[in-house]
């Protein structure tokens, strides 16, 4: 039998909501025909934006979405998605060279705030620190953030239709500038992000939270050179001026999308449970040169990614894949590090929202599906601004070997747990392809009470998942259960994940 400790005296820390926010580029399919259909389509919609879409995102809560790339942020100009629709400019995707697809900007600032409304959630903009000087940021943020009818951009914004103030607080300031955002050296992107980050933020410093580009998985080489360079040259007067530092990681593909043997199911979940080891390491290393921990860890890039061609556009949708239950897998095994890092992770965004990479949903016309993701992210929102409290999982691991005939082992249980309310959100994933797992939750300085809420994610074959022809194929059962205090054990099937949640007392 697994055993699971519950220490709830030793708490980690507030689980911010933004750890489950979300991000939309301009790639693909993921803005046209995704989330937007415009206002005359036949497809029901809301002000342009899919109704379907609109509403089973505001179910889970969405905190925070980013936009609008991604790599086309880094040749996005924000003027052509401003005034009339009808006029505004034809222009190269920076995608075109994948997909030979052109941006004709229907989508701009206006519609993308309007869409965070809708849903309610919060805009964190991913500005271009390559191709736009900081001048022209300085002015998005002025466009967006300064009172109506103060300046001559804020009249602008009232007369393209919105007078009062967007508002927007999260600005990344590029996007992998180690790559396409410019291919730069962290001592070259240091001194850019200091260029832009002196202008935009005190602009609107009470308001606006800056995001540097941190590394590529866990390149430590970038962020201890990054580091470096910053401490050396920032004048004391500008004390911190990164609020969040940006890792983006995603978990290539073992097999693919569709075709997975046992051991790449286990491959790619050891992948996202790298993830734990990611962190560790760029929080200790942050550690070094913040110790009071001013700058939290943004993962505003995470996923799987699998070849092209699964998703029902077959590779029409640039990088559109579909999504099986090892995808749903992968999402509750690295939120649940998020969870357990909650002191340190302050957002996190899944790439990407519809018709992309780790979507959880996917649409072509008036076809609309969810996939298993978007049900993790509803089983995990009861842990949105929780307190994360600390978990010891005692589990066995599972040996499998890699595509590289490595063998390698992975823990069977990954687990997370918070409190709100003095309500108890567990989260649990079975890693286990083909067993299923008893789980003892011992729980130390409070008692359960009687009947808990059981939900269990799981299928009948592993690799299945939700079409437009089969939308239930994968979707969550929901029981209420007994919870013993002297025996509390549950069961979670083969392959699956489970969230609990349950009252305490005492
Ligand atoms: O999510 C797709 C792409 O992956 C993003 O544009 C880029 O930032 C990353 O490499």
């Amino acid at each position: 039998m697994h055993k699971i400790s519950l220490v709830i005296p030793e708490k980690i820390g507030i689980i911010n909501r933004n750890i489950y926010g979300h991000f939309a580029e301009h790639i693909g399919g993921v803005i046209y025909d995704g989330i937007w259909v415009g206002e005359e389509s036949r497809v029901p919609n809301i002000r342009g934006f899919r109704k379907d879409l609109v509403e089973m995102l505001r179910k889970i809560n969405p905190p925070v979405i980013r936009w609008p790339g991604g790599c086309f942020a880094e040749t996005y100009n924000w003027r052509d998605g401003i005034g009339a629709r009808e006029e505004r400019p034809t222009t190269v995707n920076f995608w075109y060279f994948c997909d030979g697809k052109l941006e004709n900007n229907e989508v701009g600032t206006h519609e993308f705030i309007d869409f965070c409304r809708l849903v309610g959630a919060a805009p964190y903009i991913a500005a271009n620190a390559t191709t736009l000087t900081p001048l022209e940021i300085r002015n998005w943020v002025e466009y967006c953030n300064y009172p109506r009818g103060s300046t001559a951009l804020t009249r602008l914004r009232e007369k393209n239709g919105s007078p009062e103030p967007f508002n927007v607080v999260f600005w990344g300031i590029g996007n992998e500038n180690w790559g396409h955002g410019g291919n730069m050296t962290p001592e070259d992107y240091c001194f850019e992000f200091r260029r832009y980050a002196s202008i935009v933020k005190y602009l609107d410093k009470e308001r606006v939270k800056l995001i540097a580009c941190g590394p590529a998985s866990n390149d430590l080489n970038w962020t201890r050179r990054f580091f470096d360079k910053l401490k050396d040259v920032t004048h004391p007067s500008f004390g911190n001026i990164i609020d969040g530092y940006s890792i983006h990681y995603y978990c290539g593909t073992a097999g693919n999308a569709l075709e997975f043997s046992q051991d790449q199911w286990y491959e790619l979940l050891d992948k996202a449970a790298y993830m734990e080891r990611i962190i560790c390491e760029q929080r200790a290393l942050m550690d070094s040169y913040d110790p009071q921990r001013q700058i939290g860890i943004v993962v505003d890039e995470w996923g799987c990614w699998h070849p092209k061609g699964s998703g029902p556009s077959r590779g029409e949708n640039l990088f559109e894949q579909q999504n099986t239950m090892r995808d749903a897998l992968v999402a509750a095994i690295t939120l649940n590090i998020f969870n357990n890092h909650c002191d340190k992770v302050v957002m996190a965004n899944v790439a990407q929202l519809v018709n992309c990479l780790h979507s959880l949903f996917l649409a072509s016309g008036d076809k609309f599906v969810a996939t298993p993701n978007y049900h993790v992210f509803d089983m995990y929102k009861g842990h949105q601004e929780g307190e994360a409290v600390r978990v010891l999982v005692d589990t066995d691991t599972i040996t499998y070997k890699t595509g590289g005939n490595k063998e390698k082992q992975l823990a069977r249980i990954s687990c997370s747990a918070s409190i709100k309310d003095n309500r108890l959100t567990l989260t649990l994933a079975n890693c286990h392809y083909s067993e299923e797992a008893e789980v003892r939750i011992d729980l130390y300085g409070a008692r359960f009470e009687e009947t808990a809420t059981k939900m269990t994610l799981n299928a009948a074959d592993p690799h299945m998942y939700n079409s437009f022809e089969q939308p239930g194929n994968i979707s969550p059962v929901t029981r209420e259960i007994k919870l013993s205090n002297s025996e509390p054990v549950i069961v979670l099937p083969p392959a699956s994940i489970v969230a609990l949640t349950v009252e305490l007392s005492g």
